[in-house]
């Protein structure tokens, strides 16, 4: 058996008798089979003779139908394909219902095709979305074995929140209608499997960091989870995030290598990904026609990402961002939801896109924001009122990176903890880091899904993972 891919590629082939197996896509004038086995945008052709094919076959071949054929590769007689197959020999794989099977070649709305969440990778789109998150996962890897870091594998299971922002879901064992109950009436989590309270990690930077401060330069590139009720096309309860950590780096270095890392994935995928990608970027221009003009984007896909490697990202600090965004004109017309009114606010990813995507008109990486907005492990600035926090803003997305540079002196982390009221006793041995060998260290995460998003145009992230996870939903 050959992948269409390969058929379709290589010349070699021509000529000679070939095994394929695959989908069928569609079946014209009981003719012509366009097969498509997942191995290519690419449908091979496979013209069958209907006079001499059973009637009973000719019937099961409907779109959907998954079939194994034998017959010559030749060089097309017709348009729209180099080559196809003169088959020879039909067998039904398994047949799919024409009044049943739900994906038909005809446009299908994404939210209809979240529902058919496993069915829907049999479609064009979803393929080279697919494919494309696959070579960007390969990519992030070869960048960091290249860079010589270590990948670590941070655990699921955690009794710390690293985040802080109790945003968790809980892992327990204990029955749900009839938990054990300690004297005082509150539910006896010394019971639970792991004697204690424990959760879904929300990220495994804390956990990266011990390995940092042993291996050097350390990844990791797992699944998180958080259980924040936000209804977005850019949030998910189940999530993945790349997140290196890097002994002896600071701030500087971490923007360094943030923005490196990303423009090198990035080149991967236009090198590798050519095909998947011409097709996302029509998909893309056919969807943007259908915005009114102001809301249409400059730039094709191809070339916001060309755009994204070829220019610096711009780097500013939180207090200089402020200032721009008081003085621009949405604020000052009172269009932005959240008004920008004084030194010390959260941005909302209104202002972040405002920056990026009207002000700067590139990616933006914004550094050192206030402690107040901020997690208790980034490292405090000599104003005592800033932390060497950066966000790297995206157009299109908003905040694709989170990261900082960690506090690594004893007593200013543990007087960060207490003013944001977490309790040290989990965490000793995040603090023993920094009682024993402590280093200036920095590190970032980066959501994965957001990087696909951002690399296959596809506006809503339940679109680039497989199987999303949000708020009422998680099925499949
Ligand atoms: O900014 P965040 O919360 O940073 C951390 O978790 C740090 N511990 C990372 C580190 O320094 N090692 O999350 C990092 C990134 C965000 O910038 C965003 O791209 C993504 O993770 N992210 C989400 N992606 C999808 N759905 C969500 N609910 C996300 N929350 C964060
Ligand atoms: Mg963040």
């Amino acid at each position: 058996m050959i992948k269409i891919t390969t058929l379709l590629n290589e010349t070699e082939y021509v000529g000679k008798q070939v095994a394929v197996k695959g989908w069928v896509r569609t079946f014209r004038a009981n003719r012509f089979i366009a097969l498509n086995d997942g191995s290519s945008l690419h449908n091979l052709q496979c013209v069958v003779d209907f006079e001499n094919l059973e009637e009973k076959i000719l019937k099961q071949i409907t779109t959907g139908a998954a079939l194994s054929l034998v017959g010559t590769l030749v060089k097309s007689q017709g348009k729209g394909q180099s080559v196809e197959v003169q088959v020879d020999q039909v067998v039904v794989l398994g047949t799919a219902d024409p009044d049943k099977y739900p994906i038909q070649p005809k446009k299908h709305s994404f939210e209809f095709l979240r529902e058919q969440a496993h069915l829907r990778i049999r479609t064009n789109t979803f393929s080279a979305v697919m494919r494309v998150r696959s070579a960007l996962a390969f990519a992030v890897h070869q960048f960091f074995r290249n860079e010589g870091f270590s990948y670590v594998h941070t655990p699921i299971i955690t009794g710390s929140d690293a985040e802080g922002a109790g945003e968790m879901f809980r892992v327990t064992t204990l029955d749900a209608d009839n938990p054990p109950r300690t004297e005082e009436g509150a539910v006896d989590y010394k019971a639970d499997f792991f004697a204690k309270e424990t959760n879904l990690t929300v990220s495994g930077q804390l956990e990266a960091e011990t390995y940092a401060l042993g291996l050097g330069n350390v990844y990791t590139f797992g699944p998180t989870f958080r259980a924040e009720n936000s209804n977005t096309t850019r949030h998910l309860a189940e999530f993945w995030m790349i997140e290196p950590e890097m002994a002896f780096y600071e701030l500087e270095d971490n923007m360094d290598l943030a923005e490196a890392f990303i423009k090198s994935v990035l080149g991967y995928v236009l090198d590798h990904c050519q095909e998947d990608l011409n097709f996302l970027d029509q998909r893309l221009e056919q969807e943007e026609k259908t915005k009114p003009q102001a809301e249409r984007s400059e730039l094709g896909l191809i070339d916001r990402i060309r755009f994204i490697i070829d220019n610096e990202f711009k780097r500013i600090p939180y207090t200089d961002a402020i200032e721009i965004l008081r003085n621009s004109k949405p604020n000052k017309k009172k269009k932005f939801k959240f008004p920008v009114d004084q030194w010390g606010v959260d941005l909302q990813s209104e202002h972040e896109r405002y920056l990026v995507e009207k002000h700067f008109k590139c990616p933006v990486i914004l550094f050192d924001y206030p402690a107040t907005i901020k997690a208790f492990y980034m490292r405090l600035n000599e104003d005592q009122k800033t932390v060497r926090a950066m966000d790297i803003l995206f157009p299109g997305i908003g905040e694709m990176v989170g990261g900082s540079q960690r506090e690594e002196r004893l007593d200013v982390l543990e007087a960060r903890m207490d003013a944001q009221g977490i309790d040290p006793k989990e965490l000793e041995w995040y603090l023993d880091l920094r009682r024993y060998g402590t280093v200036p260290h920095s590190g970032f995460g980066l959501g994965f899904e957001r990087l696909v998003q951002f690399t296959t145009g596809m506006g809503n992230i339940r679109d680039v993972i497989p199987f999303p996870r949000t708020p009422q939903n998680a099925s499949f």
